[in-house]
């Protein structure tokens, strides 16, 4: 049966002049200031479907002009019956899109659709155990009972006129409602995050199913499109690009370059933070990788480790290593002529973490690639890995082309060692820090656990600790080794590292590192703990 509100052409048959895909395949995600938006982003791309997140109230005829064939409407931290609460255009409920309102896009659309929502007399939080009615539109194929996640204050009392519940939970009456006709559903839960098991299928179900979209969008279309947006946003001009060391950096780096050309060089700062080897592993994958790539090499070490002297406050040595980065860069540009633009390889939980999102999220943790840069910076961002998570950065590292070696190495943070020696950062403490990380990196690599483990690495406490070692009492350092499993940095859990393993760890630490008499194992998870000491 043809659905009873034809879907608009607008432009969406024609092909998108930026990157050859068609449009159709776009999806709007309309935000509500929810925690989880991005989430939402990378579920859609991870179902192949290209989506875009755009504010709450953005017109119906804006999206249907741009030719998005979906839209999906976030959760949020506001109650739909709040003065002044965020609210859509209601043209876009008789705009034929297919539309999937999701907590309190959910409660939305039934507000709008004329039905109540009221203050839940138990809210919900956390996993539910959802009945589903009928196994149809966004539950299909769902199983007669399913694990939801659950995060709401209020609820859908009744589904508006002509709306079937789909499913409920002991407190919720319309967990999932639908008008197939309309192609309008709501889902009171969160398909998005992993506690909703089924979530993924759920999301697939609207997207592919309920919207009928294709399901082809990869990395290689997100390539097209970022190269696009970055020759807009430098359409003439030179960039300079941080080359850090990491992951991030690296997939930044040679973006820029596949969108600039030569008009990007890329600068290697060697701030002396690094791990062992490390400066010469990522010199030569870049000048064999891209020999068309200006590279500059800056020998910092020495600059870097003056600034650091006698500082131990985390925060003001993450600032310090900013600032000294930025200078470094500006000398450099200087010497290039004139520079535009600094491209950085910030990452999405870079931004949440640093506040930046515009959000209320509170500042954890000034990251030097997103705090830290001075006013008075001269040079104009391109941040083109801003809306990705860590493991869409290394597809996209592997679809550019970058060794492997260099994009499946743990992440590692811009200020380097430096936050992983708490008190004051001095050459030999670095030296001793970087002989034990190289250690723990080893022993994990040896038992075929690279790339299981999200990051390993050693920490310098500063805490001192009297140890025996030939009959002789010793008083050396204490080095915390820790290991973690995480999907996105976001989260993170220790690792359940096997006991020998952690054996071997420790006795070749305190037999190879000059200067070590202790060592613990970190048994942490984020939250509470962060990933890095500092
Ligand atoms: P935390 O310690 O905040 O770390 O749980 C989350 C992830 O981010 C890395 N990290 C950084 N990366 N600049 C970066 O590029 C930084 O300033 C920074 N601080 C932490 C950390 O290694 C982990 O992967």
């Amino acid at each position: 049966m043809p659905p009873a509100h034809p879907r608009p052409r607008g432009d969406m048959g024609d092909r998108d002049p930026r990157d050859g895909e068609p449009r159709s395949a776009a999806v709007a995600i309309l935000d509500f200031g929810a925690q989880y938006a991005q989430l939402i982003a990378r579920r859609v791309r991870e179902s192949n479907v290209y989506c875009e997140l755009l504010p709450g109230g953005t017109k119906a005829a804006e999206l249907v002009r741009r030719g998005f064939a979906a839209v999906v409407l976030s959760g949020g931290p506001a109650s739909v019956y709040d003065p002044g609460a965020p609210s859509c255009d209601p043209e876009l409920l008789e705009c034929g899109l297919p539309i999937l309102g999701i907590c309190y896009g959910h409660q939305l659309l039934a507000r709008m659709l004329g039905a109540p929502v009221e203050r839940a007399p138990h809210p919900e939080y956390g996993q539910a155990r959802m009945e589903v009615h009928r196994a149809a539109g966004v539950l299909a194929g769902l199983p007669a009972s399913t694990t939801v996640w659950m995060s709401h204050g209020d609820l859908v009392q009744l589904p508006p006129p002509g709306f079937e519940v789909l499913g409920r939970t002991p407190s919720t009456p319309v967990a999932a409602m639908g008008h197939a006709g309309r192609r309008i559903y709501g889902v009171q839960f969160h398909p998005e995050v992993v506690h909703t098991p089924l979530g993924q299928q759920v999301l697939r179900n609207f997207l592919l199913g309920v919207a009928g979209l294709g399901g082809t969008w990869t990395m290689h279309s997100y390539v097209a499109e970022a190269v696009a947006a970055i020759r807009e946003a430098a359409p003439s001009g030179r960039a300079i690009s941080a080359l850090s060391g990491g992951v991030d950096s690296a997939v930044a780096t040679a973006l820029v370059h596949r969108a600039l050309g030569d008009r990007v060089t890329a600068i290697f700062v060697d701030h002396g933070l690094q791990r062992q080897g490390e400066a010469q592993e990522v010199l030569s994958a870049f000048r064999q990788a891209f020999p068309e790539l200006p590279l500059v090499h800056v020998q910092a070490e020495e600059r870097f480790l003056a600034r650091l002297g006698g500082v131990t406050d985390p925060e003001q040595k993450r600032r310090l290593i900013g600032q000294e980065f930025v200078a470094v860069f500006e000398e450099e540009a200087a010497k290039l002529g004139p520079v535009d633009f600094l491209v950085q390889g910030t990452i999405y939980p870079d931004v949440i973490e640093s506040g930046a999102t515009g959000q209320s999220s509170a500042t954890i943790k000034t990251h030097h690639n997103v705090g830290g840069l001075p006013e008075r910076m001269r040079l104009r961002l391109i941040e083109p890995l801003r809306s990705l998570f860590k493991d869409e950065v290394r597809v996209l590292g592997e679809e550019l082309g970058l060794p492997s070696h260099l994009v499946w190495r743990q992440p590692f943070p811009g200020p380097g060692l430096a936050i992983r020696i708490l008190g004051e950062v001095t050459s030999e403490r670095l030296d001793l820090l970087r002989h034990a990380d190289a250690v723990v990196r080893e022993e994990l690599a040896d038992h075929g656990l690279g790339r299981e483990i999200w990051q390993a690495f050693a920490v310098l406490p500063g805490a001192r600790t009297v140890g025996v070692m030939g009959d002789q009492r010793s008083y050396g350092d204490l080095v915390a080794v820790r290991a973690i499993s995480s999907r996105d940095g976001m989260t993170a859990d220790w690792a359940r590292l096997p006991h020998e393993v952690l054996a071997r760890i420790s006795q070749r630490l305190v037999n190879e590192v000059p200067g070590v008499n202790r060592v613990v194992y970190d048994i942490t998870s984020k939250p509470p703990a962060t990933i890095e000491w500092e």
